[in-house]
Order: structure tokens, then sequence, then C-alpha cells
């Protein structure tokens, strides 16, 4: 199997049937992702990225198109596709070791006795650095350590690709840096395949291998796909004035704010 389409997303459309009216979202969306590398999706508000997210988790089924992962075609949602949202979807209830036990127990089972379990989930916490708040219930810690808890769980399913939609979006500009440095961390640790949805152009060249570029909907697709060829691992602060950061930044830049303008913000 060659490398680039361990992920392909082959003609995918996404028409929303509201009952009255129908809403075409997406168009026509053709992507290829290679394991273990980083893509962001970045494109303006409304354009449709959660729903593609959403289309490759398997929570909405798309109206054309199929999805191939490692060349099977995957339908509904499976534990080979763990997503982490914006607005951490721990339950309350649960202690943060809770939270990732319960999908390591649905998840490995099978493959792992219960000691084994519990040594996955500390290390997982571990991995993200909340070793610390195990007991903690979510209510009981900042939003960026419930981010860590989301990433923690997403990781310890070992899914085959990571999906992740503006998982920094609510948080500081601190804590975002942190998060983002955490995850190109493990990324490169692990070799994870992650897609992350973002609308921070600063964060999508920071992080991914290939930015992709979506047209403003409805009948959203992709737009241009930039490559950023910049070797990890990745210092913010080394970047600022490294020619390839500034041309992929610039890239985006002007795709988002020249070719595709918002069209409430559109002349
Ligand atoms: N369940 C739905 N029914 C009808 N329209 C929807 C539904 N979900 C999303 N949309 C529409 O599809 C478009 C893309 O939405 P979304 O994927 O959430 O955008 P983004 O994540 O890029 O901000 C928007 O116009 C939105 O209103
Ligand atoms: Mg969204």
């Amino acid at each position: 199997m060659s490398n680039r389409h361990y992920l392909h997303v082959d003609g995918v459309g996404m028409v929303f049937d509201t009952g009255k009216s129908k809403f075409t979202a997406l168009v026509d969306v053709n992507l290829k992702v290679g394991r273990g590398e980083v893509i962001s999706i970045i494109g303006h508000s409304g354009c449709g990225k959660s729903t593609l997210l959403n289309i490759v988790a398997g929570l909405t089924p798309q109206t054309s198109g199929v999805l191939l992962l490692e060349n099977k075609e995957v339908a509904g949602p499976g534990p080979d596709r763990a997503v982490v949202f914006q607005n951490h979807s721990l339950l309350p209830w649960l202690s943060v070791y809770d939270n990732v036990r319960l999908a390591v127990d649905k998840v490995h089972s099978r493959r792992m006795d219960r000691k084994q379990r519990h040594d996955w989930v500390l290390h997982n916490l571990d991995l993200v650095g909340m070793s610390h708040a195990i007991d903690k219930r979510p209510h009981e810690i900042s939003g960026g350590m419930k981010q860590r808890v989301g990433i923690a769980r997403g990781l310890a399913m070992e899914p085959k690709i990571l999906l992740m939609d503006e998982p920094f979006g609510a948080l500081d500009a601190l804590t975002k840096a942190n998060l983002q440095d955490t995850l190109m961390d493990i990324q490169q640790k692990l070799g994870n395949t992650v897609m992350i949805i973002t609308h921070d152009v600063d964060e999508a060249v920071l992080l991914s291998d290939k930015i992709v570029m979506m047209t403003n909907g409805p009948s959203a697709t992709i737009g241009e796909i930039c490559e950023v060829k910049l070797p990890r691992p990745r210092k913010r602060l080394e970047l600022a004035s490294n020619p390839e950061y500034i041309r992929a930044r610039t890239a985006v830049l002007s795709f988002l704010y020249e070719r595709q303008r918002h069209p409430k913000t559109a002349a």
C-alpha cells in the first residue's frame, strides 16, 4: 500500500436535507493523507471544516463519495478514528483517570488484561503531563488540562488517525502554545497521523506537513494545499524568521484574505 493512500477522501460531497430545503455544504472533496502525516484544514467559519471532519469520523454520513482508510472503505464511527473536540467532551461525573479508562476498556478489553489497561491509562495521561491529576473531576481542572485529557483519551485508543476539531480554539495564547508543543512532541515520538481543524494560520504552519485550504461555502471544496517543508522538531521562536515558515504563512494568509475573503467582509 502506498503511504500516500493511508487515508483517501475520494469525491466526497455533503448535502444537508433540512426538510424544507437542501443545503450543499461540500462538493467533490479529494484528499490523500499519508501515514504519520499531520495535516490541517483551514478555512473561514462555516465553510464546512467540521462537516468534513465529522464525515471522516463517521459521525455524519456523506451524501456522495467514498472514504478509504488503509484501502478499506469506512462508514460509521470506529475506534480507528478518535476525535478530540474543542469543548472537551469529558464525562463530568468521572475522574480524569476514568474518562480515559472508559475508552481504553471499550477499545482494548480483548487485547489487554485489567492490569495492562490500568498501566496504559496511566501511560497516556503521563504522555500529556496529567499524571498529577488523575483523581480530579473535569470541573476541578483548567480548560487546557481538559484538552490534555481529551488528547490522552484519543491517543489511548491507538487510532489510525487522530481527528481534532479546533482543539485549542478556546484556550488562552500561552496554554495554547504549551498544548501545541505537547502535541508536536508526542506526534514526533509516536508518529501519529493527525488531521486538525484550525482557523489559526500560525498554528496550521507550526503543526502541519500539509495545510488544506478550503473555499467558502456553500458548495465548499479544497481550494489549495500548501506543503510545509520545515524539519522537526520545530521550535516556534526559531521559526519566526525562517523563510519557509514565512512563505507558507504568506501563502495561507493570501488564500484566506485575498482569494477567499469571508462572505461577510467581502466588498
Ligand atoms: N446538520 C446540519 N444541517 C444543515 N446544515 C448544516 C448542518 N451542519 C452544518 N451545516 C451547515 O454546513 C456549513 C458548514 O458547517 P461547518 O462544517 O460547521 O463549518 P465550519 O466548521 O467550517 O465552521 C454551514 O453553512 C452550516 O450551517
Ligand atoms: Mg467547525
